[in-house]
């Protein structure tokens, strides 16, 4: 019998190919960036296909992958692959909860200080030769200041306690976690309106579904603080781009952080360009050590469950 192919469409990194490697079954067949009809084509008699965030596995994609037992997501969030067209076809989806957690959380405290203090902008005005001082006053401290949380998961809880050791308030919602992890995390939790009121910097990490997408709107905004601070490096579609562009116009955002957008990469780009925006391009787990870490994961848990059938971290059930 030949070797099992995993086709992997986007890059990971060395350390997770040299886990496949261990998997003297496996083959990997590393194609990265194909367009979709030629990804749909090349996926052959693959068995396993691995993405991270740029692949789009679609609907046409898994159907063209007939051979396909199992989608590797070398990340947390799986909304670029469709999800019950895989669970339809028998085909279990993985993904690496918690392997990028500390690169995604410390890119929110990351901006929750360049936004505090203009450090992006202060940086292009110096570089430009300008000596500004009076732009760049004016900033505020995160000490004592209130975080508002939405979603304490992974990321959530990595942006809570590096936050609770910078001396922040923190007040979390989230409908699917107990009060004890709070707890254990030394922060509240209250309802959506209660963060929305208390909060003088909100982060997000919730995941994107039916019930977050949109849930950051015009409405959401006036229920906050004039002149709160917000952070989104989450998914983009959760806050509403347009909303987002008005309360900062109107000054009922003073700031935003921006790292994920409604399309990636941007097709408008007037959220990215805003000037009381801070934005990077998705780099959330963009750091060596998350990637080194997801893709270790997903390499052990596609080859245990095609070598052995054990299921670890499954987002689907598959009979
Ligand atoms: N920018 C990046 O590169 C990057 C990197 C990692 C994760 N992420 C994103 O960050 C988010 C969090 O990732 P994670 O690994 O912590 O996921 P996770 O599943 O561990 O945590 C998500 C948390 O959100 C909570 N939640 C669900 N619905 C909610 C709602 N309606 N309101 C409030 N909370 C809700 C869940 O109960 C859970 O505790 C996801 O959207 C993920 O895709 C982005």
């Amino acid at each position: 019998m030949g070797k099992m192919k995993v086709f992997v469409a986007d890059s990971i990194a060395k350390e997770g190919v040299e886990e496949f490697g261990r998997f003297k079954d496996i083959e990997l067949v590393v194609k990265t960036g194909l367009a979709p009809n030629d990804l749909a084509a090349a996926l052959g008699d693959s068995v396993g296909l691995v993405v991270r965030s740029a692949t789009k596995a679609t609907r046409e994609i898994i159907q063209a992958g007939t051979t396909l037992k199992v989608i590797g997501r070398a990340g947390a969030g799986v909304d670029n692959i469709d999800v019950p067209a895989a669970t339809e076809k028998g085909i279990l989806v993985l993904n690496t909860p918690g392997g990028n957690a500390e690169g995604a959380g410390e890119l929110a405290i990351a901006m929750m200080f360049a936004l505090a203090r203009q450090i992006p902008q202060a940086n292009a005005s110096m570089k430009a030769g300008t000596w500004d001082k009076k732009t760049y006053a004016g900033g505020v401290e995160l000490f004592g200041k209130t975080l508002g949380l939405i979603g304490i998961g992974f990321v959530g809880s990595v942006v809570a306690a590096r936050a609770v050791g910078l001396g922040m308030k923190v007040v979390a919602y989230d409908p699917y976690v107990s009060k004890d992890k709070a707890k254990s995390l030394g922060i509240t939790m209250g309802s959506l309106d209660d963060v929305f009121k208390a909060a003088d910097f909100i982060s997000i990490h919730a995941p994107k579904n039916d019930e977050t997408k949109g849930l950051i709107n015009a409405n959401a905004f006036q229920k906050m603080k004039k002149g709160v601070y917000l952070v989104n490096c989450a998914r983009g579609g959760i806050v509403v781009e347009k909303d987002l562009i008005a309360a900062l116009d109107g000054g009922q955002v003073k700031a935003a952080g921006v790292d994920v957008y409604d399309k990636e990469p941007c097709e408008d780009w007037s959220l990215a360009k805003h000037p009381k925006v801070v934005a990077t391009p998705h780099i959330g787990a963009s750091t060596n050590e998350s990637q080194v870490n997801v893709s270790i994961m997903i390499a052990k848990q596609m080859g245990a469950y095609l070598t052995k059938g054990e299921v670890v971290n499954a987002v689907n059930k598959v009979k």
